[in-house]
Order: C-alpha cells, then structure tokens, then sequence
C-alpha cells in the first residue's frame, strides 16, 4: 500500500517522516517540483529506518507522478507558506494554480485516492482540489481543524500543567482568525475544562489558538511544520487502518450546521472511505452563530477563487 505527500518542503517532509516511521504504508513516496529535492529528503529519510527501525520504503520524485500511481492516500502540502504580515488569503491565486495542478497529476494516476489538503488558505484550497479532481468529496478534505485543536490543548496542558493526552476537544470554523473552540465540548480527564479554568484564562486561551498560526510565522519566518506535518499524518493514519477516528476534518457540507456549498471545519469521522460521516452537534445559538461567521468569511475567499476561474 502506497501513500503520497506532494511538497517535500517543511510540512511535506515532515509528514512523510511521521508516516514512515509508523510504518503507516509500505511505500512513501515524497515528490517536488524542485530538482532533485524529494530525491534527496526521501534517501535522508531512508537512511533513518535502521535507527527508527521501520521498513517503509521512502521514494522521492521530481515531478514524475507515475511514482505516485496508486496510491491510497494523497496528501497535498505544495504551496507558498506565508510570511510575517501575511494572512492566508494572501496565499490564493498562487496557490490555486499549484493546487490545481497537482490534483490533476493527483488524480490521473490514483483516481481511487482520498486526498488531504494542506496548502493554504486550507479551506479555499480544499475547494479547489474538488472542483479540480471531480470525485466524491467524501474523499476530498483539508487538515486544519487536528492542528488548531492540538495548539488549544498544548495552551490548555500548560496553562493546568497536566498532560495533553488528556485532553479532549472540538473546535469547529475555517482555518483562520474566525475558528470557533467550543469549551462546552472540551474536558480534562472527562472534566469539563469550565470547572478547572477561570472564564478570562480559557478566553485568553482560546484566543492564542486562533492566532497560534500567526505566532509561529512571527516567531520563525515562515509557517510551523511539526505539528501540521503530524496532524496531517495522523489524518492518513485514521485511513490507512480504517480507525473511524472522530478529528475536526474541513468537509464539504451539504446542509449541515444549516451550511451548504461550502468547505469548513467539522467533526467527522475518518476511516478507509474518507470521512464516512459528519457529526451534527446541537449547538447554542451563540456557537451557531460563531460558526456561521466563520462561514461567511470562508465564502467570501471561495468566491474570490470563483471569480478568478482557475478551475474550468
Ligand atoms: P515549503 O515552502 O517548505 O514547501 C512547499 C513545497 O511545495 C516546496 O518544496 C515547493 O518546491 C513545493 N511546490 C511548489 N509548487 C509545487 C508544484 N507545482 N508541485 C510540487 N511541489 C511544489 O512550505 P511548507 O511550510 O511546507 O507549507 C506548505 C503549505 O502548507 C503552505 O501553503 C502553508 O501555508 C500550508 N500550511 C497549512 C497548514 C494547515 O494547517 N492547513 C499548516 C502549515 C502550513
Ligand atoms: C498554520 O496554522 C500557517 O496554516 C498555518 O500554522
């Protein structure tokens, strides 16, 4: 069994470390419009599995996508990441282009792949992979929602000092400054987060992950690639062994949550067949209405991809 990253810069590399030394396929194969680029992270990589002690073959490609061919999950991080005063709408006509054109490549020789966006605006891009790749959009879906809930739990962990494995928590929206964390579904150790945090604290909380992206790229220069790379993996690990993981995934919905036409973040459940289903929680009027505003300026930048007819 075959996966592909395509994009073998920060998030790219990383995500297909994390799946080799899961041992997540038997091949990996890792490909870059750059010369020779995933060639030599991918034999780096490799070099690796005596001392991670996996046996995942790992490939590198330059742009030659019949090394891609089968596979059974494609996940696409090729793209500009941003820079400081950049937002991720910035990202768009170049992106698009790129995206486009990798899910046709995508999509030629693993037509029966499910295929995970990375590349930003996330939402946005997630769009275009679907409208460009023409299939089910049970198999078209973007990571955000795994590394915004991550960074949440992280600041939760630290601020409580407890482990973040013992977090659990929703948080819904695009992938962007309009994310809706939902402390009535977040717990400790199955505690509600609210009998263990002062209200001002979890706000400040809550208000550090929707910029966590922002502190990062200020704090590097250019966007995180650790905690994307992973989360991204553990997307193509709940496939590959058909987990039925219950992950906020950006889908594709068609009336849930009262939205329709329109990629955003949701609980689902991720498994062999893509997400196999979406969870419609009860939300309160004021969660309804975070989520609807967050929808509103997703739709706003999928119109600008509209509007400037990258995909035919
Ligand atoms: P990077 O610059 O390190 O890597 C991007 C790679 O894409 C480069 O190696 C580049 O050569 C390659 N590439 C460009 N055009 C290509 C094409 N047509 N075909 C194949 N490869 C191509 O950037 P990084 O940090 O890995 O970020 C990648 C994307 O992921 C960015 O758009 C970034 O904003 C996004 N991102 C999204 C996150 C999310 O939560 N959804 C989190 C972090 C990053
Ligand atoms: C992030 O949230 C920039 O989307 C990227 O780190």
């Amino acid at each position: 069994m075959k996966v592909s990253v395509i994009g073998a810069g920060n998030v790219g590399a990383t995500c297909a470390d994390v799946i080799a030394h899961k041992e997540l396929a038997n091949e990996v194969v890792l490909l870059d419009i750059k010369e020779n680029f995933a060639e030599g992270k991918a034999l780096d990589m490799w070099q690796t599995s005596p001392i991670n002690m996996y046996d995942s073959r790992v490939v590198g490609s330059t742009n030659d996508y019949s090394k891609t061919a089968n596979s059974e999950v494609v996940v696409i991080t090729s793209g500009l990441p941003r820079k400081p005063g950049m937002s991720r709408d910035d990202l768009i006509a170049t992106n698009a282009g790129i995206v486009k054109s990798v899910t046709e490549n995508v999509i030629k020789y693993s037509p029966n792949a499910k295929i995970i966006i990375v590349s930003n605006p996330l939402d946005v891009m997630t769009y275009c992979a679907y409208l460009t790749a023409k299939i089910p959009s049970n198999r078209v879906f973007g990571m955000a929602g795994i590394l915004d809930t991550a960074r949440y739990k992280a600041f939760l962990a630290t601020e409580l000092q407890v482990s973040p494995k013992d977090i659990q928590a929703v948080l819904m929206g695009g992938h962007g400054d309009t994310m809706v964390p939902l402390p009535r579904y977040t717990t400790v150790g199955g505690i509600p987060v609210t009998e263990l945090i002062e209200k001002s604290k979890l706000d400040a909380i809550i208000e550090r992950t929707k910029k966590g992206g922002g502190e990062i790229v200020n704090l590097l220069g250019t966007s995180a690639w650790y905690a994307p790379g992973a989360a991204a993996a553990q997307m193509v690990e709940a496939i590959v062994r058909d987990q039925k993981r219950i992950f906020p995934v950006c889908a594709w919905l068609t009336g849930q949550y009262g939205l329709k036409d329109i990629y955003l973040g949701v609980p689902v459940v991720l498994g062999k067949d893509g997400i196999e289903k979406i969870i419609e929680l009860q939300l309160t009027k004021e969660e309804q209405e975070l989520c609807n505003n967050s929808a509103k300026a997703v739709k706003e930048v999928m119109s600008v991809l509209d509007n400037m007819n990258v995909v035919a």
